[in-house]
């Protein structure tokens, strides 16, 4: 990166403490103000806080790349700044290579092949549900493990290991750099989740089970099979996508009907409505604020003087919130349509798992409204993600709600 002068320059940080006490202002000031700037911080990177230029960023893969350079140091290219990470796989490649393999990955995440799913995304949720259910208090946030276990499940990783690999995802991306949390995820779990990832793809490759990796094991890139480590970076995207963002948006969502109750008498009366609900969640949630590209080459964007080799930070929860695109913004609409939200992204790269993010989030927010229609939250405890820059969500959220009956015998709970 040269050390010419960018402009305009902005009093920004989505890592900061300052951001996480309110993401929402942070990003309404800038989209009021300049718009898109440059902060030093992390390094320096450009914000991208309106909908156009977040949407024209990120369909223009040859200005703004998503593959793996060493601008802003070493690691996974779409966070800044940038954490210890095996390569991703699509998601840090551009064309033409990166449709190869998304090709592969769209098999097995196109809507009839989620639909196969179905199942046992509700097997998982009725166990959820049923090891509180006779309690009448929980901490939801225990409930919203549901995709995690649904993630490892699918894949063909060992079940009983779920909360490790849900921990550490999340401690990655949601707890501060340098923080125990994050030191345990990086240095002790994410390392030893690998090996066992490593052991599970030899273990399928030898004995094929009915499983993702299996699938993956036998895929083809260049008329030549694809590699141990391809086959890494390809899972280790899948459970870094699949165990944070649905849980972030669920727990969101179930925040805000405790205080809604009108909406969500709504929902429970004409569970019809839920479809058109969580797209609002997700514009209005963003469960995945913001990721990164890398410019490739000296540019004026929008009258910002970018340089090759500078990050820039394409802020989706920003483009929710733009007040030219959606009427009344900061408020939530169960009925808004149409509604062009850039949650799941916007080009090429859009969420490849968008439709069993979809599934997830329906099943589990309407078993907790079936199930527990007259739930509380103690606003009070309740905790956020210490960072929120990434990941939006809660760490706990202890609910009170009439005992209901288990619905499946004891032994087959978590
Ligand atoms: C509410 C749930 C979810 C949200 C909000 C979300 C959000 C996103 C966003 C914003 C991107 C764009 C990345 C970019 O442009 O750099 C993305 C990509 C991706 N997501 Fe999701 N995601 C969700 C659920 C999932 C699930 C359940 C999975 C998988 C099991 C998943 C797998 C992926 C993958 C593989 C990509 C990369 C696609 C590519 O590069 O072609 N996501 N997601």
């Amino acid at each position: 990166m040269s050390d010419e002068k960018r402009c305009p320059v902005i009093r920004f940080d989505h890592n900061s403490p300052e951001h996480s006490a309110d993401p929402v202002g942070a990003y309404r000031e800038l989209r009021q103000g300049p718009k898109r700037g440059w902060t030093d911080a992390s390094g320096g990177y450009w914000v991208l806080s309106d909908y156009d230029s977040v949407f024209e960023a990120a369909r223009d893969d040859d200005i703004f790349t998503s593959r793996r350079t060493d601008s802003g140091g070493e690691g996974l290219s779409v966070v800044i700044p940038k954490t210890p990470m095996h390569l991703h796989i699509p998601i840090e490649l551009d064309p033409p290579d990166f449709r190869k393999y998304r090709k592969i990955v769209n098999r097995i995440t196109a809507p009839a092949a989620i639909e196969k799913m179905r199942d046992m995304v509700e097997r998982h949720t009725t166990e959820f549900i049923d090891s509180v259910i006779e309690q009448g208090e929980c901490d939801l946030t225990s409930v919203i493990g549901v995709p995690s276990i649904v993630t490892i499940d699918w894949l063909g990783l060992p079940i009983e290991e779920w909360q490790r690999y849900s921990r550490a995802h999340h401690a990655v991306l949601a707890e501060p750099q340098g923080s125990p949390a994050f030191e345990q995820a990086t240095k002790v779990d994410l390392p030893y989740l690998a090996d066992q990832m490593w052991d599970v793809i030899r273990q399928r490759r030898a004995e094929p089970q009915d499983d993702i990796i299996s699938y993956l094991v036998t895929q083809e890139v260049d008329d030549r099979p694809l590699t141990d480590d391809e086959v890494f970076g390809i899972i280790d995207l899948l459970v870094a996508g699949g165990v944070g963002t649905t849980a972030s948006l669920v727990s969101q969502a179930l925040v805000w009907l405790a205080e809604h109750t009108d909406v969500r008498q709504r929902l429970i009366d004409d569970p019809s409505l839920l479809d058109r609900a969580v797209e609002e969640f997700l514009r209005f949630f963003s469960p995945t604020q913001a990721l990164a590209r890398t410019v490739t080459t000296d540019v004026d964007f929008h009258g910002c003087p970018m340089k090759a080799g500078d990050r820039v930070l394409l802020a989706w929860s920003s483009a929710n919130r733009d007040e030219t695109k959606f009427d009344n913004p900061d408020e939530i609409d169960i009925d808004r349509w149409p509604n062009r939200h850039t949650a799941f992204g916007v080009g090429v790269h859009r969420c490849a798992g968008s439709h069993l993010g979809r599934l997830m989030s329906k099943t589990l927010i309407s078993s907790v409204l079936e199930r527990m229609p007259d739930y509380t939250v103690d606003f009070a405890a309740l905790k956020r993600y210490p960072r929120q820059g990434v990941n939006m969500g809660y760490v706990s959220i202890p609910a009170r709600f009439t005992p209901g009956k288990r619905l499946l015998p004891v032994t087959e709970t978590v």
